[in-house]
């Protein structure tokens, strides 16, 4: 994982005040508070209409335990929105689609921290990568194909 401080206090300089209107889906972010990804994760949401709740913690894994991320399926940060959970680089694209969907779920993850996800870009190079639906018993499947 590379996450660095210089990166996200650059980010933190650099993020435009977004104004959410009261209809943004709020998101609550739980986050290293020297992890810059996480930061550009969290930039990408606002700039996709999201309002923003960051949690700077140094113990991200209680929540990831918390809201029943399984093995192997873990990420950076773990985010909660409209009941559901948000592990890792998750496109706001389907996020969205999720709080529109309402599946009967636990929430969303893309496991690891795959180049080219959200937050994630490194120049032109992308990996494949999938969003994955976590259901109430944590059985996954695919939800998206990027
Ligand atoms: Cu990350
Ligand atoms: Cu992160």
């Amino acid at each position: 994982m590379k996450c660095t401080i210089s990166q996200a206090l650059l980010i933190g300089l650099l993020a435009p005040a977004v104004w959410a209107g009261p209809a943004a889906p709020v998101i609550d972010v739980y986050k290293s508070p020297t992890c810059g990804c996480c930061s550009k994760w969290i930039d990408h949401l606002k700039a996709n209409g999201f309002a923003v709740r960051g949690h700077d913690t140094p113990d991200v894994v209680q929540h990831k335990i918390r809201l029943g991320i399984p093995q192997g399926y873990d990420s950076c940060h773990t985010a909660e929105v409209g009941g559901y959970v948000i592990e890792g680089h998750v496109p706001a694209k389907d996020i969205k689609r999720l709080l529109k969907e309402k599946p009967v779920a636990r929430g969303l993850t893309v496991p690891g921290m795959p180049i080219g996800s959200p937050g994630m870009e490194q120049g032109s190079h992308k990996d494949v990568y999938d969003v994955i639906l976590l259901g109430k018993d944590g059985k996954p499947r695919v939800y998206s194909r990027y």
